[in-house]
């Protein structure tokens, strides 16, 4: 159910069909920013992104928005401190390192984080130098993820990326030299007009600067993009598969563990904040169009929450019931779906007293779509965990489709 705009809503009766979920306990919570401007659209990314113009975008104003932004949320914490912030977009490094840094003193003041915690920030290699990395170290951001997408000038080029190889190649020893505790690096694989050795020599290329934290994604054609309206030649489906074979075996042979359907990190060099989305922890979104999820035990809902897209809506709106969206779960099915649609994309999967504990409900409810989905064999048959196979992670989608 969708109520907007509205403040928080009563919590709504359980439908009759379904039982409630009882929460004990409240999972960890995570603070999502989100800044959305860059310096051009790419063809094929539908997040909520805006072109910056040659006019730019009110700095300071939106920073302030921010802030409002979160003060309306501070109930919604009970009492938690954070545990990671993560500044994304957007392109984030197209703000000044002041901005970035009253932006973290004003998450502080309201909201407990220990200087040991996880801040990410998102930069793209269009919009990254030295001195600007260092004020966000300096402001407390601790790991950086660079979107280089690709390390070949041709492909950058069909994805209509603003920079090339070798201003991807320097952000990336830019983030290593400014001294971060760690990094990331986004590259896609099934490129336009690309082949498997195109996609393995990007895999190489970022493998040879050690990123603590590598993200492989397959591009996809998103609804509402440029290339979904003019899809450009993408490789056939068997050379997919093959560049995600010999791709993963290149991570694997490199100490690079898989931990997510597209996640890869050195051992201890897992992203926390993006592990609290998977293993359904609780997060506030802050932004335009930023999304959130938290745990309401009193009412035993779980509560959604989005905010109005438009930066220019949210500059003026931010912190007002206007700005937010509010949908309530009351359905203890439906939270446990929405669970494992998350804590199925991770290779250990969750443990039984983690997903007892934060669907609100006994795993015993399940019982039909479980046992259904380890006859099938998707999920590993192993006591007090529910794990994915590598059949079930290749089928995801068909394994989740067991438990709606
Ligand atoms: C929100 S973007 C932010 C990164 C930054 N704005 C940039 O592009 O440099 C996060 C990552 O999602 C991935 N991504 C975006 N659109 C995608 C698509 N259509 N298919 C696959 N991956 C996509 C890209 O690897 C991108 O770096
Ligand atoms: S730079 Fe990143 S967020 Fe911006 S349009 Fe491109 S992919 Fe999307």
């Amino acid at each position: 159910m969708t109520t907007s705009p509205a403040a928080l809503a009563p919590a709504a009766p359980t439908d009759a069909s379904g039982a409630a979920a009882v929460f004990d306990s409240l999972p960890p919570l995570s603070l999502y920013v989100h800044l959305p401007w860059c310096i051009r659209k790419c063809p094929y990314c539908d997040f909520n992104s805006y072109e910056a113009g040659p006019a730019g975008f009110d700095e300071d104003g939106y920073v302030a928005a921010l802030l409002r932004d979160l003060d309306s949320e501070l109930p919604l914490a009970q009492g938690r401190g954070l545990a990671s912030v993560f500044i994304g977009g957007g392109t984030p490094s197209l703000f000044s390192g002041p901005a970035i840094a009253r932006l973290l003193s004003g998450i502080r003041e309201r909201l407990p984080l220990a200087e040991t915690l996880e801040v990410t920030l998102e930069a793209n290699p269009g919009a990254a130098e030295a001195r600007r990395f260092a004020e966000y170290r300096d402001a407390g951001v601790n790991r950086l993820s660079i979107g280089v997408q690709s390390l070949r000038d041709k492909p950058l080029a069909r994805l209509g990326r603003v920079h090339g190889s070798e201003e991807a190649a320097r952000a990336i020893e830019l983030a290593r030299g400014a001294g971060f505790a760690s990094f990331n690096v986004d590259l896609m694989y099934a490129l336009p007009e690309d082949d498997v050795e195109g996609a393995l020599a990007d895999l190489a290329g970022a493998l040879a600067h050690e990123p603590p934290h590598l993200s492989w994604y397959q591009l996809t054609l998103e609804p509402n993009t440029a290339f979904e309206r003019k899809p450009p030649p993408l490789p056939a489906e068997e050379l997919v598969l093959e560049t995600e074979r010999r791709g993963r075996a290149l991570l694997a042979a490199h100490g690079y563990l898989r931990y997510e359907v597209s996640a890869y990190a050195r051992a201890g060099l897992r992203c926390a904040h993006n592990l609290n989305y998977w293993q359904f922890g609780d997060y506030l979104g802050i932004g335009a169009g930023a999304h959130g999820k938290v745990t309401l035990p009193r009412d035993g809902v779980v509560e959604r929450r989005a905010k109005t897209r438009n930066p220019r809506t949210y500059l003026s709106t931010a912190g007002t019931a206007r700005a937010v969206a509010v949908e309530r779960i009351a359905d203890a099915g439906q939270v446990a779906v929405e669970l494992l649609m998350n804590a199925l994309r991770l290779l250990d999967g969750v443990p039984v007293a983690l997903f007892e504990q934060r669907a609100g409900q006994e795993l015993a409810a399940l019982e039909r779509p479980l046992r259904e989905a380890r006859a099938r064999g998707w999920l590993v048959d192993e006591p007090g965990v529910l794990r994915p196979s590598a059949a079930g992670l290749e089928v995801l989608n068909r394994l989740l489709a067991l438990f709606c």
